[in-house]
């Protein structure tokens, strides 16, 4: 496979407006231009600008940039946006894009420093928390949750935890889905603590619901974890590698969570394959994000493995179609 074929003719130009796309999709979910176009398949440019409060050439900007990537297509007048034919599919998955350029985009812009390895470049590594989280649950929504609200609806819970919650959105349908239950978020950026907080409020759960900021591989029995009896944990897994590491987390959720009986743990493995045309979304952007972090991505293999000796035993194993190399791994104490 050339990189002609790939790329289609020009694949410099191709390559440089494919990059400029994909920040196009993340500004206009932003400025809720994707949503406005979801709802009504139309919108007058001036104005929507006019009425959010938008500096109309920057909007018109990225409705260029979409038209390019036929997500949209803008009248001969100029005058209105109407989605394109890639419209719902990049609606669908701009949860991915705004996880990358938005929550890693800084990293993506050091690049350069951080790969040359020195303590000031590793010093620069910054990644935002609450566009990760915002992205993760955008896409968690529509391709984990209704796998996760299977495995829920045949498990007892009136406790459940939430490690690595981002911003909340995963824990607020547990607990709503199960009258009288409670939760406990944890997170260890204070970024996603606060959009959880904001979440539970809206719901109307800060009764219901307890956040802790804290690093989940260090965790330490409380008061709030003395009642957890199911825990989830998406997309964070990873965090607990190396191996003997991860052993030590999973075995120290015993005796943190002292009645936690079961956790769905979802997470996307390394997916041991050259990048090909047929790549799918996400896979090159979530090794390269994770190699510059220095963060150990373990194989689907080295999950498996992880388990006998980890005071969990996996009882099943569900896929999902998005992300792509991601299971949720059923765990159930052993004895
Ligand atoms: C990719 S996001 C996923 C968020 C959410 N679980 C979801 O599926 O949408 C990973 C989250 O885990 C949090 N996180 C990463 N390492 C952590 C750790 N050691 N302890 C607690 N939270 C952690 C991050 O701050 C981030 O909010």
């Amino acid at each position: 496979m050339t990189i002609v074929a790939r790329l289609g003719a020009d694949p410099p130009a191709r390559l440089f407006n494919s990059a400029l796309a994909a920040y196009a999709v993340v500004t206009a979910w932003e400025v809720g231009l994707l949503d406005e176009l979801r709802a009504a398949g139309r919108l007058d440019i001036a104005r929507f600008a006019r009425e959010h409060d938008l500096h109309e050439p920057s909007v018109r900007a990225v409705l260029s940039a979409l038209e390019w990537a036929e997500v949209v297509r803008v009248s001969d007048d100029a005058h209105e946006a109407r989605t394109a034919d890639a419209f719902p599919e990049i609606y669908a998955t701009k949860g991915f894009f705004g996880w990358l350029l938005g929550g890693c985009g800084e990293l993506l812009r050091t690049g350069g420093v951080v790969a040359q390895g020195g303590s000031w470049g590793r010093g620069l590594i910054r990644r935002d928390a609450g566009r990760i989280g915002t992205g993760t649950a955008d896409f968690g929504r529509q391709f984990i949750d209704p796998v996760l609200d299977r495995m829920l609806e045949g498990i007892d819970y009136t406790c459940i935890a939430d490690l690595g919650c981002g911003n909340g959105d995963r824990l607020v349908r547990a607990v709503l889905a199960r009258p009288g239950s409670r939760g406990v978020g944890i997170d260890i950026a204070p970024d996603a603590i606060e959009l959880a907080r904001k979440r539970v409020a809206e719901a109307g759960l800060l009764d219901r619901v307890v956040l802790v900021e804290a690093d989940v591989c260090r965790l330490e029995p409380r008061p709030e974890f003395a009642d957890v009896d199911v825990a989830t944990c998406f997309l964070m897994g990873h965090d607990f590698w190396p191996r003997e590491n991860c052993l030590a987390v999973l075995d120290g959720f015993r005796a943190v969570f002292p009645r936690l009986g079961g956790i769905a743990l979802g997470d996307t493995y390394r997916s041991e394959r050259s990048p090909g045309a047929d790549l799918p979304i996400l896979t090159l952007g979530f090794e390269y994000v994770h190699a510059l972090m220095d963060k150990y991505v373990p194989t689907l293999g080295e999950w498996r493995d992880v388990f006998p000796d980890s005071g969990w035993r996996c009882q099943a194993e569900h896929d999902v179609t998005l992300p792509p190399n991601t299971k949720i791994f059923h765990l159930v104490r052993a004895s």
